[in-house]
């Protein structure tokens, strides 16, 4: 596989504390084909969800500015946490333009509740940040919150599909709707991981409710204000991670769906 720096198409940056960035990557690369792209999974550091907003910026800001030197001319910040904790100090600390998940997914969550009332999952950190809640505040709509701290180890652990993961997401889920769940027809997935639960989360789901994923929302935003021209290219991927390069590809394949064969591991400083 061919470096992107090789190519004349344009790079773009994405961003995520692990391998969970990959579904954002996914459907980057189904919608924006005409780029090419270099991935960067902070593994040595994660989980951010559990972490604080002034370590999150520490360590999100030196992996964008790692993206901006290898050749990014746009970051897409794949890592819901992240976003929600840190979006102002990325973008302050780098030379190119930065899109995060959180108002792609809010702006998709939106259009799509006519109940004006949108149920959010995500991880502890997001939901403690209120990230989601203001940008739907901001759009008229009210937000029913919860965190899923639990989701992000089942799926890594390949869980998609156990009957554990089944029993914690019917908790979660009663939870999150009890009381006759707000008023909510739209559970929006506020983390890279939970696009891989959809299938099992609309199954378990109240009836009535629709799914949006802010992974799928933030490819169809930069789909339409990045439009790569060449629609013919075919993507060169290149990937970075912090720990283990093995263990990147063996949990990583299972997010993109495909062989990731550029992985190579980086050592950066905070
Ligand atoms: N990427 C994180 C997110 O989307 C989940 C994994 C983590 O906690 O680092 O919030």
């Amino acid at each position: 596989m061919t470096a992107p720096e090789k190519t004349s198409a344009p790079v773009i940056g994405v961003f995520d504390s692990g391998v969970g960035g990959l579904t954002v990557l996914k459907e980057l690369v189904r919608l924006n084909p005409g780029a090419d792209y270099l991935y960067f999974g902070d593994t040595a550091r994660l989980p951010y969800g559990s972490k604080s907003a002034a370590t999150v910026a520490k360590y999100a800001l030196s992996a964008a500015k790692f993206l901006e030197a290898q050749g990014a001319r746009m970051l897409v910040i794949a890592c819901n946490t992240a976003t929600a904790l840190a979006f102002e100090e990325i973008k302050k600390g780098i030379g190119i333009p930065a899109i995060g998940v959180v108002e792609p997914g809010a702006q998709r969550a939106a259009s799509a509740s006519k109940a004006k009332a949108v149920a959010v999952i995500a991880t502890e950190a997001t939901i403690a940040s209120h990230a989601y809640q203001r940008a739907l505040k901001e759009r008229g709509i009210r937000a029913i919150e919860k965190a899923c701290p639990l989701f992000v180890p089942l799926v890594e652990e390949g869980w998609i599909d156990h009957e554990v993961t089944r029993r914690v997401a019917q908790i979660y889920l009663e939870e999150l709707f009890a009381n006759g769940r707000g008023g909510a027809d739209v559970l929006l997935l506020g983390c890279t991981h939970y696009p891989l639960l959809r299938p099992l989360l609309g199954e378990l789901l109240p009836k009535g409710i629709a799914i949006v994923d802010s992974a799928e929302s933030t490819a169809q935003a930069v789909a339409k204000n990045f439009a790569a021209k060449e629609r013919k290219h075919s993507p060169t991927l290149k990937f970075f991670a912090t720990d283990s390069v093995e263990k990147f590809r063996r949990l990583g394949e299972r997010f993109m769906g495909r062989k990731l064969e550029a992985v190579e591991h980086v050592d950066i400083e905070v």
